[in-house]
């Protein structure tokens, strides 16, 4: 019997928002409740920098506050916002990209749901890397597309093979790819050959390619090369969140093809009708804040350090390729066959808040744990401290 039938009496929810939680989400509200509650926490479950917004952006916002009505903005985007993004690309990539390709979006959340629904019918495949960020495939569900999966295993540096992408898309099982680089939950990046494989792959079958390229800026050992520089029809999705340190700012952007962008204009009036206004003039100065934004990053490639010498120590010691972003994805198989278990009791008997692998895996993650290094260097130490005193116990 199905779940309606036996639920007689109470309206049912629809079936298609049975989607799972975003469980690094769940976790982070266990975790603030039990901050709250007066517990000592250590949040290492969660993707956000600790630090504030650059001083710049806040400046430009309160400004913004104080003067201007903040009526909405055009549908994609404050026009001073998309042109310092289109020369943000002339500066980090040397690629020449027209202002109206810009799309800027309520965070790349937003970008998701705009690039899905433009790109995408129902029930159309869209291959996605396992491990791979948890809302890809809650989103293509909840949308009615097939999410199918990529392996992204140790053997392969963590990270999709062009051939694998290839398979299915060549098939038909897939008509679209996302990918990211640097990756989360691993951290791994693509060398600049491999992505130019992968996008190749798409290119010659005729299908999408989106790049979901918000943790650049964030790599310890080089730059990340942008799927753009392959080719002209890639859709690029970015945000302000990580390396600019704006998470609950809400903005983010895409870069579309030319003849795509009525297509994404028509679904953002209607969906949301415009991003935060606030947030884009603030973002318009995250762009003039490099030196405060390097010194953030300054500050995540220490905490990355310590814990790459520590975190052996714990019994996390086999780790993802960690090339940039800020996370580390350790294997916990000789610790537990159940990360989520595993990590809610590492919750309760150390206060160090991390991320089950189960989040980005449904098939291997229960041997995985994903831990985010972006909080201050003390905080980080201090769960290497306690990391290391309960795996000697537990
Ligand atoms: C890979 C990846 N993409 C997208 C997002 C969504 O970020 P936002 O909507 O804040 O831009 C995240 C957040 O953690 C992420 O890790």
């Amino acid at each position: 019997m199905t779940e309606r039938a036996t639920d007689r009496g109470t309206i049912p929810p629809s079936l298609r928002s049975a989607i799972s939680a975003f469980v690094a989400m769940d976790f982070m509200r266990d975790a603030n409740a039990r901050q709250a509650a007066g517990e000592d926490t250590v949040h290492m479950e969660v993707g956000q920098p600790g630090t504030p917004a650059p001083r710049l952006v806040r400046e430009a916002a309160m400004k913004a506050i104080a003067g201007a009505p903040l009526g909405y903005t055009d549908a994609l985007g404050h026009p001073g916002l998309r042109e310092r993004i289109a020369g943000h690309y002339r500066d980090t990539y040397g690629l020449e990209i027209a202002p109206s390709r810009i799309v800027v979006t309520t965070g790349s959340s937003a970008g998701f749901i705009l690039a899905f629904l433009a790109l995408l019918d129902p029930g159309q495949g869209i291959a996605l890397p396992a491990p791979g960020y948890p809302c890809y495939r809650q989103i293509a569900r909840v949308l009615g597309l097939r999410p199918v999966h990529l392996p992204a295993r140790a053997e392969s540096r963590f990270l999709p093979r062009a051939e694998d992408a290839r398979l299915v898309l060549d098939s038909g099982e897939a008509s679209a790819v996302l990918l990211a680089s640097p990756a989360n939950p691993t951290g791994t990046m693509f060398r600049p050959a491999e992505l130019e494989n992968l996008v190749k792959a798409a290119r010659e079958t005729r299908s999408w390619f989106i790049s979901d390229e918000i943790y650049h800026g964030l790599t310890y050992s080089g730059p990340a090369a942008t799927a753009l520089s392959y080719w002209d029809d890639a859709v690029v999705i970015n945000s302000f969140s990580k390396y600019y340190s704006m998470t609950g700012w809400r903005v983010g952007w895409m870069v579309v093809p030319e003849r795509l962008t009525r297509v994404f204009e028509r679904l953002a009036q209607n969906l949301y009708i415009a991003p935060p206004t606030v947030s884009q003039l603030g973002a318009i100065a995250a762009f003039d804040a490099t030196e405060e934004l390097e010194a953030y990053k300054a500050a995540y490639a220490r905490n990355r350090e310590m814990l790459l010498n520590e975190l052996p120590e714990t019994g996390f010691g086999s780790l993802a390729p960690a090339d940039g972003a800020f996370y580390l994805y350790a294997n916990v198989a000789h610790l537990t066959d159940g990360s989520e278990g595993f990590v809610r009791r590492m919750l309760s008997e150390t206060g160090v808040a991390a991320t089950p692998g189960i989040d980005f895996d449904e098939a291997e993650g229960r041997h995985f744990v994903r831990f985010s290094y972006a909080g201050t260097f003390e905080n980080m130490r201090e769960a290497a401290r306690r990391l290391k005193a309960w795996t000697r116990t537990a």
